[in-house]
């Protein structure tokens, strides 16, 4: 497979890219979703310094992600995508790197503005503030975070819904040209029964 992206599917770069910010992604939202809940252990700070560790590397992979994206271009639409459907999905793709970055920016001014020690990149130095303490910015960023995750998560589900319906209902090559194995759904199936 093509590390770069070709005119008919995703390169090896953009794929592991891809499945492996989702990962990420879903990770964070169950610690994100559940750190508050564990007992005032050291443990809780460990947990919560993990949580901003992994999500800065999310900030850096998606920025790392775009240079790529911006360098390497993307695949065609599929054969026989409707103009508009190839322009809603292109739309939810930019909405999705704003918002990947928008996570954990806000995060980290969370952190920043909340005038807490700086956290230790899982243990290894000290990640600087983006500014002094402030609450009220504080509480903003916090809703930010809060927010921002619901919008990705409604347009993740659209997202992903999108993609399993060409997989399933349309049966073309959406889904197949973002993994790694080559299923040729736009060739014409062989007949078992045929002999030719
Ligand atoms: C893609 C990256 C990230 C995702 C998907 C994510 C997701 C989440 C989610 C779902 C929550 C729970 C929000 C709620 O209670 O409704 C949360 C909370 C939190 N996140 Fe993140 N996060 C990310 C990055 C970061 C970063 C980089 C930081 C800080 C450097 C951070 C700091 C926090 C903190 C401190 C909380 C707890 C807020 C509270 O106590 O209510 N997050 N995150
Ligand atoms: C946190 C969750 C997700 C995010 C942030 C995300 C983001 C993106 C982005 C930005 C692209 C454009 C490709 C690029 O520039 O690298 C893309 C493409 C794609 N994603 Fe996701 N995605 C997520 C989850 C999923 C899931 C769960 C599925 C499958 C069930 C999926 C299937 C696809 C497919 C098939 C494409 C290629 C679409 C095409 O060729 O037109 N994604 N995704």
């Amino acid at each position: 497979m093509s590390l770069k992206n070709t005119r008919d599917r995703w390169g090896a770069v953009s794929q592991s890219f891809h499945w492996l910010i989702v990962l990420l992604i879903l990770g964070l939202a169950i610690v994100g979703l559940t750190m508050d809940e564990l007992p005032r252990t050291p443990k809780y700070f460990w947990v919560y310094t993990a949580h901003k560790s992994m999500g800065v590397t999310v900030l850096a992979l998606m920025l790392l992600r775009l240079a790529w994206r911006l360098y390497a271009g993307a695949p065609a639409p599929v054969p026989g995508t409707p103009r508009w459907q190839a322009a809603i999905a292109s739309g939810t793709h930019w909405a999705l790197y704003a918002l990947a970055l928008a996570m954990p920016l806000s995060g980290w001014l969370y952190d920043s503005a909340s005038g807490l020690r700086p956290f230790r990149y899982f243990g290894l130095f000290d990640v600087p503030k983006l500014t002094g303490p402030d609450e009220r910015l504080a509480d903003r960023a916090h809703d930010a975070h809060e927010l921002l995750f619901l919008v990705l998560v409604a347009l993740v589900a659209l997202h992903a819904g999108a993609a399993l319906y060409h997989h399933l209902f349309r049966r073309d090559d959406t889904l197949a040209r973002m993994l790694p194995a080559r299923r040729a759904r736009s060739l014409p199936r062989q007949d078992p029964d045929h002999v030719a």
